[in-house]
């Protein structure tokens, strides 16, 4: 499996997994809109040729807000996920971000423990944000500002730097 940029050519397979994974899917310009965002940074999951799996982040300055991820439901539980958002955040890590923030609706419990296995912690609530049920938000936020609370947990944030060092401006 390797993560890279999403590409035009990925915008079908990409629009496809996110209708079958959310209830309320993004519009299909809304993929082609962000690549064209200096401010986003679309990637996408691909294995053996085909994408699986896809991640927007939007990055302005020190922070970073993940606005959406997504996993073809035939092929969680695979780590794909949890490596897409580790690539993701790496490279807004080394472009500068260090507080890191995301909307989940409150019964995604699959969704949180990734978030929480990255050390993301429950900052806030949005009442009724989900219009197609009016269910809450949960705000989530990682701050690397703060101390650290489990050593090791985010060691691949730090090799970031040293591969930006190596390879300077791989990113857009
Ligand atoms: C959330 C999502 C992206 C996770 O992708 P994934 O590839 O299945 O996740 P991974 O296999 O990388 O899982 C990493 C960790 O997250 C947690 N996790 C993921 N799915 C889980 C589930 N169904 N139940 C409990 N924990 C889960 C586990 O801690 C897991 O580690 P483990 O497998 O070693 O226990 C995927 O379920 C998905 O696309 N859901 C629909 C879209 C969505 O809800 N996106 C998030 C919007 S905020």
């Amino acid at each position: 499996m390797i993560i890279r940029k999403m590409r035009a050519p990925d915008l079908p397979t990409v629009t496809h997994i996110d209708e079958l994974c959310f209830s309320q899917p993004w519009p299909p310009e809304a993929f082609d809109h962000e690549m064209d965002n200096n401010d986003a940074r679309c990637w996408v999951a691909e294995l053996n040729g085909s994408v699986i799996a896809a991640l927007v982040l939007w990055r302005v300055l020190d922070e970073a807000h993940i606005a959406t991820i997504a996993v073809h439901p035939d092929l969680r539980r695979q780590g794909v996920g949890k490596l897409l958002l580790e690539n993701a955040m790496k490279a807004a890590y080394s472009e500068g971000a260090r507080i890191f923030h995301l909307e989940v609706r409150t019964t995604n419990l699959a969704a949180q423990k990734l978030y929480q296995a990255f050390g993301y912690e429950i900052v806030g609530r949005r009442p009724k944000y989900y219009k197609d049920n009016g269910e809450d938000a949960l705000l989530l936020t990682l701050d690397l500002n703060l101390p650290v609370t489990e050593p090791g947990k985010l060691d691949f944030l730090t090799e970031a730097l040293h591969d930006s060092t190596r390879n300077p401006g791989q990113d857009r």
